[in-house]
């Protein structure tokens, strides 16, 4: 088996956005079938079953599925215009561990499995973590079988095209109590590792602070953009430049506070056309649950008020909130201490492993991304950090499944 970056070589045409650049993958488009079928493909090769669960998961196992396993894995799916680590990195670092580990003779005695999430970005509807987040439960199926993406198919019908039964969707508790583990290994995002001090291609983490999304509906009145003196506008651009600018006065005198509005989708978007609405979404982290939600508020107030200065209504939903994580501190220790002297770490960033992290002793690896940034195309991880992550993962595994 060739290593992480010639493995993650393999998929760099797939979903590739011309557009927005980087890539776009998405729970079960294109790119993300194309991404299931590369997997799949190489974990047969590696002489592992897989299997998709209700949820559109795919689980691949080696040994006999049962209670107690170790499970390793990530997500295949990209934000829009994403970089090309986030996720898949996971996958293709859990791929080459079990390579190696299979190279050297190594039998499990604890069944190992590779995990793949589903819509872990909630780049097509909207809710991130829908894959894990329907595994444990912490999803309404109704909820999600409902979740439209922005040409209005429904969740209901992207699974029901992909083979499964959209009725199924949800808690699969018979799968959950398989897991005795879960480790997780992903690119870095942001920079602590290269600020932290000597050289630390590896990292631990102990916690994911609390996040949210909220998307705001503001409603005015649509008119031509040359004919409509500025007292008789309705213009709903106004209260979402508000919010906007409001996110980011609401975190300055809050720590590691982050408040971003990163979507926004005026109806109709003509340009000679006032706006009749606007949907934008809000994405709020910040230290604690209570500073999140002071922050969400004080948007709303600033974004009500405006909408009530221009004769605009507006609506507030919150789509998704995560509370805040500590992965298990044993695991956490462990996994230190196996691998040496390496930093742990705290992220802003949330991933499975912090779904999980409720029903199953649950940690992660980081791996060193010099850039620091994530979520765009200027992502990036050395190749020689990327196979230190995998063989800081074949060590934890070997550990765990010894
Ligand atoms: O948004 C996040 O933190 C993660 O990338 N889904
Ligand atoms: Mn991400
Ligand atoms: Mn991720």
């Amino acid at each position: 088996m060739t290593g992480p970056t010639e493995l993650l070589g393999e998929i760099a045409d797939v979903g590739r956005d011309r557009l927005r650049g980087g890539y776009s993958r998405h729970g079960f488009d294109r790119a993300d079938l194309e991404l299931r079928d590369w997997f799949t493909e190489r974990a047969v090769r590696l002489g592992l079953s897989v299997e998709v669960d209700r949820n559109g998961n795919l689980w691949a196992w080696w040994g006999r599925p049962g209670p107690d396993s170790v499970v390793t894995g990530s997500h295949l799916d990209s934000v829009p215009g994403g970089g090309p680590f986030d996720g898949p990195l996971g996958i293709a670092s859990a791929l080459d561990a079990v390579s190696s580990l299979r190279a050297k003779g190594f039998i499990p005695v604890r069944p190992l499995a590779i995990a793949v999430f589903v819509e872990e970005e909630g780049g097509r509807f909207g809710v991130p973590c829908l894959g894990s987040r329907l595994l444990t439960g912490t999803l309404d199926p109704e909820t999600a079988r409902a979740l439209r993406d922005q040409d209005g198919v429904t969740l209901a019908e992207a699974v029901g095209r992909f083979g499964l039964d959209p009725d199924r969707l949800g808690r699969d508790t018979r799968l959950l109590d398989r897991i005795g583990c879960f480790v997780e290994l992903h690119v870095e995002q942001g920079q602590q590792q290269s600020a932290s001090g000597g050289d630390h291609p590896v990292a631990v983490a102990s916690s994911i602070i609390p996040h949210g999304r909220w998307r705001f509906t503001v409603r005015g009145q649509g008119n031509h953009a040359g004919t409509t003196d500025v007292a008789d506008r309705h213009d709903p651009m106004l209260p979402a430049a508000s919010a906007v600018l409001a996110a980011r006065s609401a975190v300055l005198d809050r720590r590691r506070a982050r408040a971003t509005v990163g979507r926004l989708r005026p109806n109709p978007g003509g340009t000679n056309v006032i706006a009749s609405s606007v949907d934008f979404w809000l994405d709020v982290r910040a230290e604690s649950t209570s500073d999140t939600r002071a922050i969400v508020h004080e948007v709303t107030e600033a974004a009500r008020e405006a909408a009530e200065a221009e004769g605009c209504e507006l609506a507030v939903r919150e789509e998704s909130f995560g509370e805040p994580v500590t992965f298990d501190p044993g695991l956490r220790d462990q996994l230190a201490g196996w691998l040496g002297d390496v930093p742990t770490i705290p992220t802003g960033a949330g991933h499975d492993a912090g779904i999980l992290a409720d029903r199953v002793r649950t940690g992660m690896l980081f791996v060193r991304n010099p850039t620091g940034i994530s979520h765009a195309p200027e992502e990036y991880a050395e190749p020689a950090d990327c196979a230190a992550g995998s063989r800081a993962l074949t060590t934890v595994l070997e550990r765990l499944c010894g």
